[in-house]
């Protein structure tokens, strides 16, 4: 997982000290973020996704400790660095028991700023996994996702972490893993929750119309557009647009989509005007994209800017410790749905979906259960399970042989063939007679 550059937000009354600061964060490879006073930096907090807050503690008006206290009190997360011109026993404790993690003393050396920041930040990730890790273990359910595989308390961790800023997110799995569920819980249990969720199926628009789908367009921009209308972007404008299906995009989209990644601005079909917009985007895809970008049809620049954080759906068939809370699941589902009560399911009828592969995964399993709730009295067993569960196909993958034992088999082919005449089987195989020997060793 790839996540991004910190956002480091300096607060100080002092102009010389914000640029210093900004220059050492700039060449620490941070994003700095400066406020000149505590109602500044507040605004800031509220609508910028913070790694850490670094304050002055001497300020007109209100001091940095109180904006310690406030942080601590709305972003408990975010760790709190101080730095002091006045150094004092007291000053020291109070930011401390304020809230702060850390304090510096001015004059300080680049070195150690440096070191402060790395301390401050490692402590940060060390308490959310902590927290993480507490939540998690109590979450086989997690906004409709259910499993118990170390897969899904995996999936889980991550979309807690990027649920609460704005950092762009690819999910990739074969189809019926789960992208869509995944996509809404970061949404709906993130900071931007009541803000809109809008789905974009690039692969269901038509292409000539996407273009004019998600950016909106200009009255005359070409023939039909009557009015100016607004694209999908800005309805989502707050929240999140889900582009699913983002293989299915034309290049022109891809290009379009890339600007809007870059510049954070839009500009709809038939306007000069570019406009600002503050979004989240989540994409997924079942396509390979990384074939699609060496043939040619997926644009790599635009793959790195939406892959800022990636998320690998899983195949069922490689997690099946999901299967019996899965199970579970719809059968209480539907037998609800189907005025049902009480269906259980048999040990050998378990052990029969365990070992089906789950080509169509999370949705195929949903399908059958549906399906075998319809059918059972009260107990689903054997023989209801539809027959191409219980006759497994062997998958293509189980035909596939390593190399050794298909070179192993060739060989012996071929000097059967020649009659056991090495000279004339390193011939055929154009090998020289010493490797033959070795590989017949
Ligand atoms: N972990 C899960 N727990 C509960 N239900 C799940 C889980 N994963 C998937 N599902 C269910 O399986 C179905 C398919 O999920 P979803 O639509 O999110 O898959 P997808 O990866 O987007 O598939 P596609 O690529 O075909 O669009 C949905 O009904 C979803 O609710
Ligand atoms: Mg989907």
């Amino acid at each position: 997982m790839k996540l991004k550059k910190e956002n480091i937000l300096i607060v100080d009354d002092n102009y010389d000290m914000l640029e210093l600061l900004q220059r050492n964060l700039k060449s620490f490879n941070f994003h700095a973020y400066k406020a000149s006073s505590v109602h500044e930096a507040i605004e800031v907090l509220k609508s910028t996704s913070i790694d850490l807050l670094i304050t002055d503690l001497q300020m007109p008006e209100i001091n940095g400790i109180e904006l310690i206290k406030y942080a601590s009190e709305h972003f408990p997360s975010i760790p709190k660095l101080v730095i002091t011109g006045f150094p004092s026993v007291d000053t020291a404790i109070n930011a401390v028991k304020s809230g702060a993690l850390d304090y510096l003393t001015k004059p300080f050396t680049s070195e150690e700023l440096k070191k402060a920041i790395q301390m401050c930040l490692k402590n940060a990730v060390q308490n959310t996994n902590q927290t993480i890790e507490k939540k998690v273990l109590k979450e086989p359910f997690y906004s409709g996702i259910v499993g118990d595989s170390e897969e899904h308390f995996k999936l889980i961790d991550v979309i807690e972490r990027v649920k609460d800023n704005r950092v762009t997110v690819l999910i990739e799995g074969e189809s019926g893993t789960g992208k869509e569920l995944i996509a809404r819980a970061i949404h709906y249990n993130g900071r931007f929750a009541s803000q809109p969720f809008i789905t974009v199926n690039c692969g269901g628009i038509p292409e000539t119309l996407l273009e004019s789908e998600l950016f909106g367009y200009v009255k005359g921009a070409f023939t039909g557009a009557n009015e100016t209308t607004k694209g999908l972007f800005h309805a989502a404008t707050g929240g999140t647009i889900f582009l699913d299906e983002i293989g299915n995009a034309s290049l022109t989209v891809q290009s379009r989509l890339l600007r809007v990644l870059q510049e954070k601005e839009i500009t709809r079909i038939g306007s000069q005007l570019a406009e600002k917009i503050e979004i989240r985007i989540i994409s997924a895809t079942n396509s390979n994209l990384q074939n699609m970008i060496k043939n040619g049809t997926f644009r790599e620049d635009l793959y790195y800017r939406l892959n800022v954080v990636s998320i690998e759906s899983t195949p069922l068939r490689n997690r099946k410790s999901d299967l019996l809370p899965l199970i579970n699941t719809f059968i209480k589902k539907y037998e609800k749905e189907y005025g049902k009560s009480n269906i259980t399911i048999t040990p050998k009828a378990i052990d029969l979906l365990t070992r089906h592969d789950w080509p169509g995964n999370v949705r195929e399993l949903e399908n059958i259960m549906q399906r075998l709730i319809v059918l059972c009295d009260h107990e689903i067993d054997v023989d209801l399970i539809p027959k191409q569960l219980k006759y497994k196909q062997p998958s293509e993958s189980a035909h596939l042989k390593p190399l050794h034992e298909i070179e192993k088999a060739h060989i012996l082919k071929v000097l059967s063939a020649v009659n056991n005449n090495k000279t004339k089987a390193a011939e055929i195989l154009q090998i020289d007679r010493k490797t033959l020997r070795q590989k017949l060793q």
